[in-house]
């Protein structure tokens, strides 16, 4: 007899060990190049990978590229994939889109670093402004970096020393945002490598969607920003509820609290995010990954306010250091890409697209689930869908760390990339890109039944 302990997601951990098993042999079977290319990892690199987050893939050995394009990846042993991934929203508008590679191509003969602005500098501030409704930015590269300088600002104009993050949050490698609760207190992210520091004692967290927790933490007067997405995306995910944001600005203002939106993942919602969709009045706007069409690039947006205390204070502060930045930020390859990507690709037209596909997505795998009668549920952010292998909706982080469940979605990633399809390793996220077809999604809704169906058999 099979325990609940022994369960994820209703199935039991035998049958979801045989589906893995399966599934990976036939994965190898299919890939003679790419196994042998891999080896026991590729030679010179620690762990055998160029990054260690390609080791986290459920499959047996990372998939190895030949190229991607639109909405499509190719491996080296010739598998096409449907990719609905797409570079854990760096490619959200698809593999090389059109016009940015086409701005690329004509920037690569025209100087790739040069820290010094160029005529589109002169486009994109205003693109910026008039799409998130902030009227001043600067460029980073990545959105960790994007946040850290952001927070750094907020710090500084505040005069605060404290950040509060939701549990269950991910906002890059930013290190004070590394907290969770763990049976309700504060402590360092299980699993942080080479922290020295206590970030307890720089951050307060609190439950998404807990209001009174909230409003006791801004209460010391001590908190110079709030920093959240505006649907949890990184654990499993986690919507507002009704009168969440409303609240949240309200009693930031109230305390004097910042309120840095992270729209990072949720730019899924529309060519201004949900920030523009629903009307948030964030002091501080980040945005990363996709705005440069996959050319590495983040924005960072201040309120009127911000930048108008942020001059002031760069005025007292004593001499030394002009700010925070890296060298190869805001470089013209960039401005490029940027402008192209903001100009041609995040359009009213392609959102309304992936909108349209999205919906489809979501309401056939909720049928799925229900023909194979599983406890699951689909949460749906614009572009982005996700299935969640739990009842839902769920409120906070807690609920959504106690709804993954890594074996199961681990065999299920495997035996969707059998049928075809490539889906998010680190949660079950699919995104639509304008270049993604009906066809695709209705074949990633054809395997997914599949392997729900046999799950559930
Ligand atoms: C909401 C959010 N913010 C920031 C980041 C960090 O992005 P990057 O890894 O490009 O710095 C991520 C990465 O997944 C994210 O999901």
């Amino acid at each position: 007899m099979t325990s609940r302990s022994d369960m994820q997601g209703g199935i039991g951990s035998a049958r979801i060990r045989k589906l893995r098993a399966t599934e990976a042999e036939i994965f190898r079977a299919a890939r003679p190049k790419s196994e042998a290319s891999f080896g026991k990892g590729i030679a010179g690199f620690f762990g055998g990978v160029p990054m260690h987050w390609m080791n986290d893939w459920p499959t047996p050995f990372p998939i190895i590229v030949d190229r991607a394009r639109g909405a499509t990846i190719l491996d080296i042993d010739g598998i096409r994939l449907d990719d609905f991934c797409l570079g854990d929203t760096g490619s959200m508008f698809g593999h090389s889109p059109p016009p940015v590679a086409r701005a690329i191509r004509r920037q690569a003969d025209r100087g790739l670093t040069y820290m010094l602005p160029d005529e589109d500098t002169l486009v994109i501030g205003r693109l910026l402004s008039d799409r998130f409704g902030l009227p001043e930015w600067q460029i980073a590269t990545t959105a960790t970096d994007a946040n850290r300088f952001a927070l750094r600002v907020a710090r500084a104009v505040t005069g605060r020393p404290k950040i509060l993050v939701f549990n269950g949050c991910y906002h890059g490698s930013v290190d004070e945002t590394m907290v969770r609760l763990v049976d309700g207190r504060p402590v360092n992210r299980p699993g942080l490598a080479g922290e020295f520091r206590d970030l307890t004692q720089t951050t307060e967290i609190v439950e998404f969607n807990d209001l009174p927790a909230l409003e006791r933490a801004l209460a010391g007067g001590n908190v110079a920003c709030v920093i959240t997405e505006p649907v949890l995306t990184n654990s499993c995910m986690v919507l507002p509820e009704p009168g969440f944001h409303a609240a949240l600005r309200r009693m930031t203002r109230d305390a004097g609290t910042l309120l840095l939106i992270d729209e990072t993942h949720t730019i899924s919602t529309g060519p201004g995010g949900y920030t523009r969709r629903h009307g948030l009045k964030p002091d501080l706007f980040v945005l990363g990954k996709p705005v440069a069409g996959g050319v590495p690039a983040s924005v960072w947006g201040m309120s009127a306010d911000v930048a108008r205390r942020y001059r002031a204070y760069n005025r007292a502060k004593e001499p030394g250091y002009s700010g925070m930045g890296t060298t190869l930020s805001a470089n013209p390859l960039q401005f490029a890409a940027m402008r192209a990507t903001l100009e041609e690709v995040m359009t009213e037209a392609n959102y309304a697209r992936m909108e349209r596909l999205a919906t489809r997505l979501e309401a056939g795998l909720a049928a799925a689930i229900a023909n194979a009668g599983l406890p699951w549920h689909v949460a749906r952010v614009g572009a982005r869908v996700e299935f969640i292998c739990a009842p839902g909706p769920l409120r906070n982080g807690r609920e959504a760390e106690a709804a993954h469940a890594p074996a199961l979605e681990a065999a299920v990633h495997v035996a969707l990339v059998n049928r075809g399809v490539l889906i998010a390793p680190f949660h079950n996220m699919m995104l639509i890109s304008p270049a993604t077809t009906a066809r695709q999604v209705d074949r990633l809704v054809a395997a997914f039944g599949a392997v729900a169906g046999a799950l559930a058999a």
